[in-house]
């Protein structure tokens, strides 16, 4: 079990750069799209994009171990807020792993009796859900950091300060708001890690939202989104001070 979680861990960083890739083909299909010089490429290019969905498909084998030895360790932490909500992703993350294995062994044809369009919309909800767990984590982390920095006696100074040099401002906005907008920006500044995750996730949000009909964009926006979030992945890999924790 050990091992299988270890190896998985290492080609994690694989499966960012193939999942960049993936959704970088995606984007350039999207934008070459009424090109007509250009239909040879496009048909190059979705056949890298299949076969890149293909192998990272056989790459994520062992996340479903993965995810649920995250799991164990998430239901440990001491923080009722984070352990309820990394838990929850952590385990909606592992049934995501368990269609998408599901799906892999159909697509090769080691079983045939199940309802692809069945399994892949679920896949899809449990990969949603996982991403709304880890959003409302982010949300509360970033409250959590702005009453911290909001009882801080040097940053209130700083912010009645920055606040008075703009009073036209002041006055047209309520100034609650102004001073939360502040407070928001500061925090996100000073902690990447948390930034960083927030954007992530949010850009993530779009690709289920669009295969599950809750918001249809296109597949531009899809694309677009899914590389933005691939190269936080590959960022936060690469440097592990802007991995939020735990
Ligand atoms: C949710 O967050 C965990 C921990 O940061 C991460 O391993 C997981 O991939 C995230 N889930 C999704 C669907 O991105």
């Amino acid at each position: 079990m050990d091992a299988l979680v270890n190896f998985t861990n290492q080609s994690q960083g694989r499966d960012r750069i193939f999942r960049a890739s993936q959704y970088a083909c995606a984007l350039s299909i999207y934008l070459l799209r009424n090109n007509t010089e250009r239909k040879d490429l496009v048909a190059k290019l979705k056949g890298l994009e299949t076969n890149m969905s293909a192998g990272r498909k056989l790459l994520r084998l062992g996340n479903t171990a993965n995810s649920i030895e995250a799991a164990k360790r998430t239901m440990q932490l001491s923080d009722r807020v984070l352990c309820l909500c990394l838990t929850a992703a952590n385990v909606n993350r592992a049934l995501y792993f368990i269609c998408d294995n599901v799906l892999w062994a159909k697509s090769v044809g080691l079983i045939r009796s199940i309802d692809k369009e069945r399994w892949s919309f679920n896949a899809s909800r449990f990969y949603f859900y996982s991403l709304v767990m880890n959003l409302t984590r982010d949300v509360y982390v970033v409250l959590k950091l702005m009453v911290q920095r909001a009882r801080d006696k040097h940053f209130r100074e700083k912010m009645d300060q920055s606040l008075n040099q703009c009073p036209e401002v002041a006055v047209v906005i309520i100034p609650q708001v102004d001073a939360f907008v502040f407070l928001l920006l500061e925090t996100l500044k000073s902690h990447p890690a948390v930034a960083l995750d927030t954007v992530k996730n949010i850009c993530d949000l779009f690709i289920p939202f669009d295969r599950l009909g809750i918001y249809k964009s296109n597949a531009g926006v899809v694309g677009f989104c899914g590389l933005i979030s691939s190269l936080i992945g590959i960022l936060t890999l690469a440097k592990p001070t802007l991995r939020i924790k735990p």
